[in-house]
């Protein structure tokens, strides 16, 4: 078993791909099938063996702590209504794990989102870093899929991968190989959203992490990066040194739900995994 117990779900960004919607809603509130985008990915951590859940939130996301407590008075009105199997469903949010919560005053960015949550990481310690608007239908947990790679590098911190067309690369993070294993690679460097000329591969970070706390002496220097913020990406490069910086490209489908195209999609995609509507959801996609 991995010792990665604690996963870090900075959740303090603006949402500006997805407004008006999250104007009042946070986007990771939305509803993809049955509940809120956050909870798929904290069920994600949670069957990874993950225990505590960090989020670092800004102001006006108190629906988010709501959603992770326990309501008694929904219990209690259930409970008279006989209503067993519901009893169970909203009890479960908060049997995930234990939940702390930590306020980013200003959208500085996702290095910055992530530093805010450093009082909670020990010394020399690994930890996920969990964006939750990404959200992934696979058999075995993504962010499991890096402890993985974890353990067999006897401790490196592990990147979630895509590879992407070649003339998309200048919207994302990408990394330089250093050198391909089996189903993994070594890192040695990364660029915040080069131009298509510059970029050193087609490989890039997606929302999912595993780092060692190291990376929190260059966050705690508040550099400013690309588009004037404070980049996560910036920071790994630290951790190319002993054990070492690698990436999987990890099995499993994402769903990008900052984005109207990609919270579509993952609707219908965890719809069509869901046993009690799939088959009147694929009648349905047939007739369009
Ligand atoms: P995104 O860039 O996808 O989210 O950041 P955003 O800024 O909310 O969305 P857009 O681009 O304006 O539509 C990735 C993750 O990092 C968090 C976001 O909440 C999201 O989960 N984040 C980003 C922070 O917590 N703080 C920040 O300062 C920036």
């Amino acid at each position: 078993m991995s010792s990665i117990k604690k996963a870090i779900f900075p959740i303090a960004g603006l949402g500006t791909r997805f407004l008006p919607a999250t104007k009042s809603i946070p986007k990771e509130m939305l509803i993809v099938l049955d509940r809120p985008v956050i909870e798929w990915a904290v069920i994600e951590a949670s069957k990874a063996g993950i225990e505590e859940m960090i989020f670092v939130i800004s102001s006006n996301k108190n629906s988010v702590i709501e959603h992770f407590d326990r309501s008694e008075i929904l219990e209690n009105a259930l409970k008279k209504k006989k209503k067993i199997d519901q009893i169970g469903l909203v009890q479960s949010q908060n049997q995930l794990g234990s939940f702390s919560f930590v306020i980013q005053d200003e959208p500085k960015g996702l290095g910055h989102a992530v530093w805010c949550a450093r009082k909670f990481i020990g010394t020399n310690e690994n930890f996920a870093v969990i964006l939750p608007d990404d959200i992934i239908l696979s058999k075995i947990p993504a962010i499991k899929q890096l402890m993985r790679v974890h353990l067999k590098t006897n401790g490196g911190s592990v990147l979630g991968l895509e590879s992407v067309p070649k003339k998309e690369v200048s919207k994302y993070g990408v990394i330089k190989i250093k050198k391909r294993y089996e189903n993994y690679f070594s890192i040695s460097n990364l660029v915040e959203k080069p131009m298509y000329s510059q970029a050193p591969s087609n490989l890039t970070v997606v929302g999912r992490y595993l780092l060692n706390s190291k990376v929190f002496n260059y966050l705690s220097l508040q550099k400013k990066g690309y588009g004037n913020e404070i980049q996560l990406t910036d920071s790994l490069v630290q951790l190319t040194d002993k054990p070492g910086l690698y990436g999987i490209e990890f099995n499993g489908k994402r769903f990008d739900c900052g984005s109207k195209f990609g919270f579509i999609e993952a609707n219908i995609n965890f719809g069509l995994n869901d046993g009690d509507i799939k088959s009147n959801l694929k009648g349905m996609l047939r007739k369009l």
